[in-house]
Formats: C-alpha cells, structure tokens, sequence
C-alpha cells in the first residue's frame, strides 16, 4: 500500500465535527450554578422549549435526556405495544431501531432512495402487514424524508408517522420546516448535531394531550396534580437545567450555525466538482432545504482504493472521516437476510462523511479536497 509523505501535514488534524459556543452559553450556564439549578427544574427547560416549538413551528416541544430517548418517548406517546411493528429505513443510525425494541415492538426495515439516502415511499406499502402501527421517516444527515408520499400512504393505510430529524434541525420539506410535518417529531443534542447541548433531545407534536402523555412518560409516570402519586410507568429521560441553559444559547445562533454548514457544503461542492467521475456529491431534491449536517461522498467504479482504505489514508492526513451508516439489517439485533438492500448496501459500502461543522475554514475543505482527489488518482 502506498502512503503520502506525511511531513508536512502531520500535526494538521481536521475533525468530523467539533461544537462551537460563541453565544450566551457561559452566562447561562453560569446562572444555574449561581442559582442552584441545576436538574431538571429551572426557567431554561420551559423557555428552551418554547423557543424551539417556535423554531419548528410546532405546537409544543418536550425536553428529553438524548434524541435517543425522545423518539422511545415518541413510541410510548403513540402507544406502541410489544409485537407491534414499525416501519423504519435500513439506513439510519441505531438508536431509530434500538427505541423501537425498547418497546418490545419489531423493527420492520425499508431500503432507501439512492439519491437522497431517505427511506422510499415506493417500498414501504410491501412490508405492512396486519401488526403494521405506524413508522418513523428519518431526515438523513440533513435532507428531508419525501414527506408527501409517505403522508398520503400512512393515512390510507391507518398508520402513525414519527419524523427523526436528530441531523435536520432546520430543514425544509417544500418550505416547511421538518419535525412539524407528521405526528410527531424527534430531535438529538449530542455534540456532533448542529445544536449541542452535550447530550440532550426534543419531541415536538401537535396536540396538548400527545404533549401530556409524552411528559408523563419522561417524568417516571408521576400524576401532574398528584406529587409522588404514580399511575403508570414512566421513564426517567428529563433534560437538566444545565443541558437547557446550553441548548438555549445554541439556539440564538441557529441561523449562524446553519449558514456555516451550507457554506462548507458550498466550498466541497465547488473544490470536489472536478472530481465527478470519481465520487457522486449530495443529491438535493428540488422541493428541500438541506441542512448538510454531514457533507458526504460516494466513491464510484473509478476508485481504485477501497472505500476503508480511502478513509484511513485520509486519516493519515489529518482529516477525521466516518463511514456511511451500517443498515441496520446487517446488524445483529436486526438482521434480515430475507430481504435485500440492495441501495443501502451500495452506499454503506462507497459512502464516506467529510467534516462538517461550524469552525471549517474554506482553507481546510480546499486541502480536504485535495487529499481527495491525490487518492482519486491513485
Ligand atoms: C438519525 C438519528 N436518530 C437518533 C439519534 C439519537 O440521538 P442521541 O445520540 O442524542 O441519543 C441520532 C444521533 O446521532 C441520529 O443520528
């Protein structure tokens, strides 16, 4: 295997992603200590909620622990049962499948579209059967889920629908914003997302007693009117004070933040345009607003590198890369080798994410692009 001369780049180091706090964070943050707010009650869980209903321009939002635990809140809140089963795209991060077992219920998995990596609507009407409840969409790494289809086939077929934009804070499906198109919406915080709050997650629905049923659930089951007094099983998932202060201040600078992550995209758009027969660049739909949470690459035929290869040599670079999701049908609590992905596993195979976040410089993405394309013409 041949290496670069690592020299002159060895102490450049490029990560995938890297949160920024360029707000009021500190002072927040600050104020809850100052104060003693600390857990879960304190002025910024209800305002960080508020504020970011408003920016989906949803009803309500519910503060939960992790983008995780907001879509088993989600699940809880449709009443899903054990034996039920969901409805997810093979492509997607675990926790999408792992909230769906949480409830007993079985993930039932769909192939994706080629160009925009979502879940296809053309493929979904074959897997429901008579235990079929409902099915959650997800936003892959920013570009929404083709909403109009799926909308029109869960109605028809009496089925609820969860949008997971955990990576699409922000983006728009034919002008409207995601987590606010379906029954209910879920969002992550980690510090990878284009909003931190270290660890953290939102459900946004519509409807006060959805809103009432999910609270309950995230608050162990406690009787709002009744303290101590518990009807049900609940879950401990509440976000702290703390992750709330955070969260607030990241949202004052969401315009920022996601201007930031369109600027990148537009700089690997025109550094890697050269490159065309050698990597397919993000596909975006005439009717999206893509977010590019992560700016991903597909190697084709004309790659003589494989694809781990071609990432590790990045590595010894200095740049910080990750593979396309694994589908989950290749994973051992999901397997399904009855039937076949083919689209997922072309893109789990070529797929590469670059770094995508608010502190790249367009002098960063130009060296990317030309670590790229050295191994393009390998
Ligand atoms: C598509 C998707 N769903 C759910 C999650 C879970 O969010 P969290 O890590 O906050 O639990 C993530 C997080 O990376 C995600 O990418």
């Amino acid at each position: 295997m041949k290496h670069f001369n690592t020299t002159a780049v060895a102490t450049r180091k490029i990560p995938i992603a890297c949160p920024q706090f360029r707000g009021n964070e500190l002072k927040y943050v600050k104020e809850c200590l100052e104060t003693t707010w600390i857990s879960s009650i304190g002025r910024f869980i209800p305002q960080f909620e508020h504020e970011f209903a408003r920016f989906c321009d949803s009803n309500h939002a519910i503060s939960a622990n992790s983008g995780t635990s907001a879509l088993h809140l989600a699940l809880l809140g449709m009443g899903v049962q054990p034996d039920d089963e969901i409805l997810i795209p093979t492509l997607t991060f675990v926790a999408t499948a792992n909230a769906v077992k949480y409830c007993g219920a079985r993930p039932v998995l769909i192939d994706v579209e080629p160009r925009t990596m979502n879940i296809d609507p053309q493929r979904i009407e074959e897997k429901i059967t008579p235990r079929t409840r409902g099915m959650i969409v997800v936003h892959l790494y920013g570009h929404p889920a083709n909403m109009d289809p799926i909308l029109e086939i869960a109605k028809r077929r009496g089925l609820f629908v969860i949008e997971d934009a955990a990576e699409a804070h922000g983006a728009l499906y034919k002008g409207r914003k995601v987590g606010g198109l379906a029954d209910i919406g879920t969002f992550s915080f980690f510090g990878n997302k284009i909003m931190t709050t270290g660890e953290g997650g939102m459900v946004t629905v519509g409807n006060e007693d959805l809103r009432d049923r999910i609270q309950l659930f995230r608050g162990q089951g406690m009787d709002p009117n009744r303290r101590y007094w518990f009807p049900q099983v609940g879950y401990n998932y509440r976000m702290t004070n703390i992750q709330a202060a955070i969260g607030l201040a990241q949202l004052e600078q969401i315009d920022s933040h996601l201007a930031c992550y369109r600027q990148v995209a537009e700089w690997y758009r025109r550094y890697l345009a050269p490159l065309a027969d050698f990597i397919t660049l993000p596909f975006v739909e005439p009717w999206a607003h893509h977010v590019y949470w992560m700016f991903n690459v597909i190697l084709r035929l004309k790659v003589r590198i494989e694809r781990d290869q071609f990432m590790a040599m990045l590595s010894e670079q200095g740049i910080e890369t990750r593979p396309v999701f694994y589908p989950m049908h290749v994973m051992p609590p999901f397997r399904d080798t009855q039937s076949s992905y083919p689209v997922a596993d072309a893109l789990a195979q070529n797929g590469i994410s670059l770094p995508t976040h608010v502190a790249l410089t367009e002098e960063d993405v130009s060296y990317i692009a030309d670590r790229i394309r050295s191994l393009c013409n390998f």
